[in-house]
């Protein structure tokens, strides 16, 4: 199996530990170890570094379990990150040829995934000028008779959008019609800005599988702790996929993610998020006002990113790369998801590098426009 570049991963790779200003990143501010023990009371030096239970402890399986109606361990297999809870779901699921069904914009693992396992690729479109949604019927026209899996990360990177409530009835209505597995990309769920949190697609259709994680909304991604869940009768060949991936889940991170979900400490790391999401969007907001070359955003709801156009001629890839060579910053462009034209911002971390690294940006637009016009 050849996979194609997963460009973006590529580019944090190389460059996100290397700059000043890391803007690239779509969490929030992580905690520390030492803030993480101390909120969960948690004695670092008691827990055994065995194997844990391979598919996710007992007691965390449980905690996953609870936040979606309707589920039990039984329903959840514990991962390395979403990212490897979307990697066993396309390896159990998808034979060359398959026909999957992408909503896009979207992350570049799962069409990257899908391309390498020979699969036919068939999209449909969150639309800037809808506030980034699909067009009422587009998901109908894609997800079309024989379709083996439809793919919908919600909320949405790169651009933060939430889907509309008939926008999901759509999908899943077409994922029935057609008799396809639906995969929910659902990492983003806890970071919304205001409001309640975003539905899951969980539980309203039998071929359903939802990927979540620590690492955006709770802003733990190096414990690399992520859960698939999914109807029982399906999780015993998804967790044979992980006998060859990672095997078991690292004992301490199923041990502070146990904790971490308990819901008096869940609300407490969300409220946490929220607070950074909102402080931080309105930085980027006051920014906007200011610069001329930058902007309108469709205001993001969840997520610490944002996607952003920008006036210039000048080619995402070509602007990131002098963002980050000339001014330290790092940016993802808008190349990466197929859309040129925009960057993707993520605000999640430190505000006053948020608000020196988009003063860089501003100066770099404009050098950009006074070279292009003498
Ligand atoms: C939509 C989406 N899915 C999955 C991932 C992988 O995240 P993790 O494996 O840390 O949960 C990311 C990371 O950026 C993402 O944006």
């Amino acid at each position: 199996m050849r996979v194609p570049t997963f460009a973006m991963e590529r580019w944090q790779s190389h460059h996100e530990h290397r700059v000043s200003y890391n803007l690239s990143e779509s969490g929030v501010q992580p905690f520390t170890l030492a803030e993480l023990l101390e909120l969960t009371g948690l004695e670092p030096r008691a827990m055994p570094l065995g194997y844990p239970q391979t598919n996710g402890s007992d007691e965390l399986r449980a905690a996953v379990a609870a936040m979606y109606d309707g589920a039990g361990p039984e329903n959840v297999l514990v991962t390395a990150g979403s990212a490897e809870a979307n990697l066993v779901t396309l390896l159990r699921l998808l034979e060359p040829g398959d026909r999957v069904v992408l909503l896009v914009p979207t992350y570049g693992q799962t069409p990257g995934l899908a391309r390498g396992l020979g699969a036919e690729l068939v999209t449909f479109e969150l639309e800037e000028k809808l506030g980034w949604q699909p067009q009422a019927g587009a998901a109908e026209a894609a997800i079309s008779e024989g379709t083996r899996l439809v793919v919908i990360t919600n909320p949405a990177n790169p651009t933060g959008s939430v889907l509309r409530r008939e926008a999901m009835d759509e999908i899943l209505a077409a994922c029935e019609r057609a008799g396809a597995w639906l995969l929910a990309d659902e990492v983003y769920i806890g970071a919304e800005a205001e409001g309640s949190e975003t539905p899951s697609f969980w539980g309203r259709y039998e071929r359903t599988l939802v990927t979540g994680s620590l690492s955006k909304a709770y802003g733990l991604p190096g414990l690399r702790l992520g859960w698939l869940v999914g109807p029982a009768s399906a999780m015993e060949d998804l967790w044979a996929w992980k006998d060859y991936t990672t095997i078991s889940p690292s004992a301490a991170s199923d041990a502070l993610a146990t904790s971490v979900l308990e819901p008096g400490i869940r609300r407490r790391v969300l409220s946490r998020t929220r607070g950074i999401i909102v402080r931080n969007r309105s930085i980027v907001e006051d920014w906007l006002g200011s610069c001329e070359l930058a902007g309108p955003w469709v205001r993001p709801r969840a997520g610490a990113i944002g996607f952003i156009p920008y006036r210039s001629g000048i080619n995402s890839s070509e602007l990131a790369e002098r963002l980050r060579v000339e001014s330290s910053v790092l940016v993802v462009p808008g190349d990466h998801f197929g859309l040129d034209g925009y960057l993707r911002i993520g605000f999640g971390d430190d505000p006053a590098e948020l608000k020196d690294a988009l003063v860089r940006i501003g100066d770099t637009l404009e050098a950009e426009a006074a070279q292009a016009v003498s």
